[in-house]
């Protein structure tokens, strides 16, 4: 039975003092069982997230980590073995963000391999654009994302690695995928999982992000191939991150 995963990712957002109250609330919640909950704070506070939830049952993850595995001269970098060090047991990969900053496949490739080598799992987000949907392309660009990394690595890599779809028009816009819109691309990342490694689409954990809140995560999360969420705005509320969280344990 596949764990179910909710995962905050705060982009370049607080301050010391925001991260501070942010952690209480995390602190103070009642987590359900069987599901995972991370939270992605900048590099900047991971030292702080991870002091700060001590003896609490939530993974602190990095939103990027660099391209090699080993610490050396990449000004700006931070390694996924930095990160292990940390405690971070997770980092985001491909973010459409990052992506639209000039990442490419082949740097997400060698930033996800990277990351496993040290232990670090893998948040691999893939999504289309606007205009790719309404072109009717998104199965071709999702399909191709997960595929460039599937041809690298192999299906096996995704033993240990988590993916997250995100639509790129749902992201911080307040518009999100329908339930059903966003189970079709969940179904359609584990057929092409399935067709080269059955067992490894069966356990793999699908999140779905954008605009995800408490007011629509029960019905996302509901459906079949939908595994949880990655969750942006909302995630900066510690009341309504903890209403996205029980909402997954239902
Ligand atoms: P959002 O962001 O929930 O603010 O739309 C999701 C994400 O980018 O991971």
């Amino acid at each position: 039975m596949r764990r179910t995963m909710v995962a905050g990712n705060w982009k370049m957002h607080g301050t010391r003092a925001s991260v501070a109250e942010l952690l209480q609330g995390l602190r103070n919640m009642a987590l359900p069982g069987g599901v995972d909950v991370a939270v992605f704070p900048p590099s900047l506070f991971i030292n702080q997230v991870i002091d700060g939830l001590q003896g609490k049952s939530i993974a602190t993850g990095a939103q990027n980590s660099a391209v090699q595995a080993e610490q050396g001269a990449l000004t700006g970098e931070v390694s996924p073995a930095q990160l292990a060090d940390a405690g971070c047991s997770l980092v985001l990969v491909g973010h459409s963000e990052r992506r639209l900053m000039g990442e490419t496949d082949e740097m997400l490739i060698s930033k996800f391999k990277a990351a496993q080598a040290c232990g670090v799992k893998p948040v691999l987000c893939i999504g289309e654009t606007l205009a790719e949907r309404e072109a009717g392309k998104t199965l071709e660009v999702v399909g191709h994302q997960l595929g460039s990394v599937i041809e690298a690595l192999g299906v096996e890599a995704f033993v240990n690695a988590v993916i997250a779809y995100e639509p790129v028009w749902a992201i911080g816009t307040g518009l999100t995928a329908t339930p059903q819109q966003a189970q079709d691309v969940h179904a359609a990342i584990r057929a092409q999982l399935a067709a080269k490694n059955a067992e490894v689409a069966l356990n793999a954990q699908l999140l779905y992000g954008g605009s995800v809140k408490a007011a629509n995560a029960a019905e996302l999360f509901g459906m079949p191939d939908i595994d949880g969420g990655l969750i942006g705005g909302a995630s900066l509320n510690a009341d309504e991150f903890g209403a996205i969280i029980r909402a997954a344990g239902n």
